[in-house]
């Protein structure tokens, strides 16, 4: 038996909604076909929007969508992407073996209406390998400016009267390969230089806390790079160090959970060594979290103090994981790109990552999962007009409680077994919501809690398998469905659970 202490009255930070974001890119089989079909298709749709698509992601609210790419961005121009769609000149896209061309349908007016209809918030993310800083102004001008300029007019001749105001730029993507191979220290150069471009939006007479926001997003490492990833974080902040101002709001590592050893080998098909390996290698992510938080606060703190009349610079910076998921090698051979089915095996590794950003809400601000749909660890899957919603879209459905609550001191103790449940609890009032992930692969667990105050149980829900191989299809969509849990046996201030084999479950308990 695994014991968990679950400490109310200690919270250790409030858990941002933005950790449950997402990342969507013209890659493989995401956008088109995964999100749009256009408005003469025979798939339901909302003006050219796959209506079981943005339905199904309207009911778990992303806060959060990061677009185009990825690498995608690094070649992305954006007025490719508007005016009357048959107008829209036909790119191509190479990236992870897509070879597709674009017919540019899903463009900026898209992407905001994509975004309107699932409430989440737009993240842009600029071309800076290709594009320019001329370009850069003219996407955010066209987006977000409320007077009479010709581009604001050309936004509303598109369709668009009111600005779209986009809160969240991110400058250039992955800038240590795809996006031009930079080093740290060339990128800081060239990302000072568009940092300073952005427009600021303000209004005359408007105080500082009611003026439009303009947050900007620099590129971090590679975060499965060890060695590498410490030196392009020290290099970033020392050279962007050498001026006054940090001129950055969020700061973007990717994390990918490379499981790529065998491409032979089917995302569906796997061992004990595999499934423990795959387990293991997403809890790596928690030990760059805190490697790249210490670096980051180290490089603010090299920022000079004021001099004279200036005033000294904010040094604030939020640590933002802008891609994470499991990588199978089977995606690379797959078709449409990138394309992974999606287990018990995923789900438990989105439920651990999302337990790593939650247990680090006061260093981690905003996380995107890669991709939303039909690419590597994707929440939803389509098949003609079918959608299927995937293992990993459960975990983010039941985990959604814990967005916006507070994040509760959480202690454990196996007896001396091996660990193999791993607990996060949060607390919204008087209520706490309690997660349980029972990595073992076989065998069911017992978990018993230990409130610090007594607790009357009021339900669970818990998404597991027969078979650990299982994944949702076209034949059987709900094959991995969520179910209600079984009640723990509860006394005053124990409650005692039994756990599946590769199971996540959520409990909701009262405090008395
Ligand atoms: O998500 C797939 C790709 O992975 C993205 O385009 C890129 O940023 C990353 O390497």
């Amino acid at each position: 038996m695994e014991r968990i202490k679950i400490d109310i009255h200690k919270e250790k930070g409030r858990i941002s909604p933005e950790l449950h974001s997402q990342f969507i890119e013209f890659l493989g089989a995401c956008i088109y076909d995964g999100i749009w079909v256009g408005e003469d298709s025979e798939i339901p749709n909302y003006h050219g929007l796959r209506k079981d698509v943005v339905d199904a992601l309207k009911e778990i609210q992303p806060p959060l969508v990061r677009w185009p790419g990825g690498c995608y961005a690094d070649t992305y121009h954006w007025r490719d992407g508007i005016g009357p769609r048959d107008r829209r000149p036909v790119t191509y896209n190479e990236n992870f073996g897509t070879f597709e061309p674009d017919s540019n349908q899903f463009g900026t007016h898209e992407f905001m209406e994509f975004c309107r209809l699932i409430g989440a918030k737009p993240w842009f993310n600029i071309n800076m390998m290709s594009g320019s800083v001329a370009e850069m102004r003219e996407w955010m001008e066209y987006c977000n400016r409320e007077d009479s300029t010709s581009l604001a007019a050309e936004r509303k001749k598109n369709g668009s009267e009111e600005p779209f105001q986009v809160e969240y730029w991110g400058v250039g993507n992955e800038m240590w390969a795809g996006g031009g191979t930079m080093t740290a220290a060339g990128y800081a150069a060239e990302y000072r230089k568009y940092a300073s471009a952005f427009p600021s939006f303000a209004k005359l007479g408007k105080k500082q806390e009611e003026q439009p926001k303009m947050y900007r997003i620099a590129c971090g490492p590679d975060g499965n790079k060890p060695r590498e990833r410490a030196e392009w974080t020290r290099e970033f902040f020392k050279e962007l160090s050498r001026f006054r101002q940090p001129i950055l709001d969020g700061y973007d590592i990717h994390f990918y959970n490379w499981n790529i050893e065998n491409p032979a080998q089917k995302e569906t098909e796997y061992g004990e060594e595999d499934w423990y390996r795959v387990i293991d290698g997403c809890r790596e992510l928690e030990e760059v979290i805190l490697e790249q938080y210490r670096l980051v606060r180290e490089g603010l703190d090299s920022f000079r103090e004021a001099e004279g009349p200036f005033p000294s610079p904010e040094k604030k910076c939020d640590l933002i994981v802008g891609e994470w998921g499991n990588w199978h090698g089977a995606a690379f051979g797959n078709r449409p790109a990138l394309y992974q089915q999606c287990t018990m095996l995923d789900a438990v590794t989105s439920a651990l990552t999302l337990d790593i950003f939650h247990r680090n809400c006061e260093k981690v601000k905003a996380a995107c999962v890669a991709q939303s749909v039909n690419v590597l660890n994707s929440l939803l899957l389509t098949e003609k007009g079918q959608c299927i919603r995937t293992p990993n879209y459960h975990v983010f459905d039941m985990y959604k409680v814990h967005r916006g609550g507070e994040a509760l001191a959480v202690s454990r103790d196996s007896g001396g077994e091996e660990e193999r449940i791993n607990g996060f609890a949060s607390r919204k009032g008087g209520i706490i919501y309690v997660n349980l992930v029972n990595t073992d692969m076989v065998s069911s667990r017992i978990a018993e809690l230990t409130f610090t105050q007594a607790v009357t149980y009021a339900g669970g829900e818990a998404l597991y398998s027969g078979d650990v191989h299982d994944c949702n299809t076209a034949d059987q969509p709900d094959l991995i469905r969520k179910r209600v849990a079984e009640a723990p046996v509860l006394h005053g201030k124990r409650a005692q659970v039994i756990l599946p084999p590769a199971s996540v479950s959520v409990y909701t308990f009262a405090l008395n």
